[in-house]
């Protein structure tokens, strides 16, 4: 008899909900092998930044909530791990996963590293080679301590051993926010969306912004802006707000800059079906985000990055990715340039297929099964 495998789920913030639902999914086809948890930290807590990616992902409902909110980094991160603490010593799950790089990844591995429970981490070995951004910090410590560490490129591989991971710890095993963004493609809505945004049949380009480098310091944001206003001249521009990037809009008195420009349409963060499908549906896609290069390069839309470096470089090499920084300048002519008809192609990364959440059970229960 083989002892029943119990996988605790970690999940934090908005990116994190999509790579975790197709192994919820994947772990409920192994019932009689694996008892699968879903914690949630509570770091994203609104309901157009949580709640609603648990309905529209089919999620289960998180088996416990952390509640821990918002604050510093200092704060978030041991909010986490003395509620996580509890709940370790409470559950004893055999293997806890995490994913991606948010602060609730790197607090729950280091509570449970030092508990000595073994930790798996999807997404593991991406670098930006850049440690002024906190996700680098979380990646470095996350992997540090990993010891189960799957990874979505083969350039993770490469930078996991180059740092000293013993190779049998890593699994190459693609990617699970592709696995969600393919099983759920055939429920996009882009005229639904076009028509909530009075676009018609005009072209337009989406945009997410929401790192600290673009909108925290005035200058770079007022730039950004200035380069949105000359933009929407050549295109309508579709633009959800994350929470900061509203907040920082308000505190540099950008607002106004924004409110008058009138092919820039602005809106709530969306939920995942409504911003993959107006993704899907644009000429070009404008953000700082990890996940869109990735979405982008699947879905073959040219994706202008406002960034020096990207932990996704396969999103570059083999996708419609192209780094751009937030020059303000550069960011117009670059956008000119897609509009002109140069656009990357790309082609698909291995192993975004839709079945990584698949493998990466495999690995789990291969490596972690015990007999009774
Ligand atoms: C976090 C992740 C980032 C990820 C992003 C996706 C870290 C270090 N950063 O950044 O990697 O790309 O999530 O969204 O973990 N807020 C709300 N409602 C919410 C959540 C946040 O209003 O539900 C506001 C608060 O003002 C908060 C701010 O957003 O202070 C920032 O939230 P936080 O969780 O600290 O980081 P994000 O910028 O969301």
């Amino acid at each position: 008899m083989i002892k029943k495998l119990k996988i605790l789920n970690v999940v934090g913030a908005r990116p994190n909900f999509m790579k975790v639902a197709p192994l919820m999914r994947e772990y409920a086809k192994h019932a009689d092998r694996i008892e699968a948890t879903l914690l949630h930290t509570g770091q994203h807590y609104d309901d157009a930044m949580s709640t609603i990616f648990f309905t529209q992902l089919e999620m289960p409902a998180p088996h416990v909530n952390l509640g821990v909110g918002s604050g510093s980094h200092a704060e978030q991160t041991a909010k986490i791990m003395i509620g996580f603490e509890e709940v370790l010593l409470r559950e004893k799950p055999d293997v806890i996963v995490v994913v991606g790089d948010v602060n609730s990844t790197m607090a729950c591995t280091l509570v449970a590293s030092k508990l000595l429970i073994p930790i798996a981490h999807v997404e593991a070995g991406l670098r930006s080679f850049d440690r002024t951004m906190p996700e680098e910090i979380n990646r470095l410590v996350t992997d540090a301590l990993a010891d189960i560490l799957l990874t979505t490129s083969p350039d993770a591989d490469e930078n996991l051993k180059r740092e000293g991971v013993a190779s049998e710890k890593i699994h190459f095993v693609g990617n699970t926010m592709i696995d969600t963004l393919l099983a759920l493609r055939p429920q996009f809505n882009v005229a639904g969306m076009r028509s909530r945004f009075g676009l018609n049949t005009r072209p337009f380009a989406f945009v997410t912004l929401h790192r600290p480098s673009n909108v925290d310091v005035k200058e770079v944001f007022e730039g950004i802006c200035h380069a949105f206003a000359e933009i929407q001249k050549l295109i309508t521009l579709v633009w959800p707000l994350h929470p900061r990037t509203r907040n920082m809009l308000r505190t540099h008195g950008l607002d106004s800059l924004i409110d008058s420009l009138p092919n820039l349409k602005m809106s709530e963060p969306l939920s995942y079906l409504d911003s993959t499908s107006l993704m899907s549906g644009s000429t070009l896609v404008l953000t700082d985000s990890g996940g869109v290069q990735e979405e982008t390069t699947v879905l073959g839309i040219p994706c202008l990055t406002l960034r020096e470096n990207t932990e996704r470089p396969i999103t570059v090499e083999e996708g419609t990715n192209e780094l751009i920084g937030n020059d303000p300048g550069i960011i117009i002519s670059k956008t000119r340039n897609i509009l002109d008809g140069n656009s990357k192609k790309g082609r698909l990364p291995k192993y975004w297929d839709g079945k990584a959440a698949q493998r990466i059970v495999n690995v789990l229960t291969s490596t972690l099964e015990r007999p009774q």
